[in-house]
């Protein structure tokens, strides 16, 4: 039951946390090799399109593993350590800044983009991209506490 939990929560926790990683750091960067800045957002529209389903399930296995663990394995919150603590409390804050992104710059950058309207469109990517520029290095630092945690609390 824990080796399918953890193994779950490592499937999500790559997913998620790597997708950010690999449009931030790789493909934003790369869209400069697209001239046209309308090619470039109806790129960026499609790849969200794509990811944001998976940010979701990614959440749902965190969560639903995450929890699954500290109240079998662990025994609850009084007998987690820090590292679980720590983990669960910047999860929630991630979980909170993607909702605020996926409702709030998300829908407005679809819509801008189907109407083609590009400098809305390109204005709601500015938004996007300061969310994630947030979320990406709160994973990748949930991702590091995660794993090592076991060893230092
Ligand atoms: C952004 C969300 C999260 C990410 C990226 C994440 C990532 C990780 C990683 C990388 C591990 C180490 C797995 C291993 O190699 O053994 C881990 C373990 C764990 N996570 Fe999370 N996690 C997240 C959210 C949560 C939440 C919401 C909970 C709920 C309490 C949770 C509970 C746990 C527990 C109990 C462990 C096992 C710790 C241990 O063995 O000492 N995680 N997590």
């Amino acid at each position: 039951m824990t080796t399918i939990a953890l193994s779950l929560h490592i499937l999500g926790a790559v997913i998620w946390v790597g997708g950010m990683y690999t449009i931030y750091v790789c493909l934003r960067p790369a869209l400069g090799a697209l001239g046209r800045p309308p090619d470039r957002m109806t790129l960026m529209r499609a790849v969200f399109q794509k990811f944001f389903p998976w940010v979701w399930l990614s959440i749902v296995l965190l969560f639903a593993s995450g929890y699954l663990m500290l109240f079998t394995v662990m025994g609850g919150f009084a007998f987690a350590g820090a590292h679980v603590h720590i983990m669960q409390g910047l999860a929630w804050i991630m979980v909170l800044l993607f909702a605020w992104l996926y409702w709030g710059p998300w829908a407005d950058f679809r819509e801008a983009v189907d109407g083609h309207n590009w400098e809305q469109a390109g204005q709601d990517m500015v938004r996007i991209r300061r969310i994630i520029a947030i979320n990406l290095p709160l994973g990748l630092i949930v991702v590091v506490i995660g794993a090592s945690g076991r060893w230092w609390t």
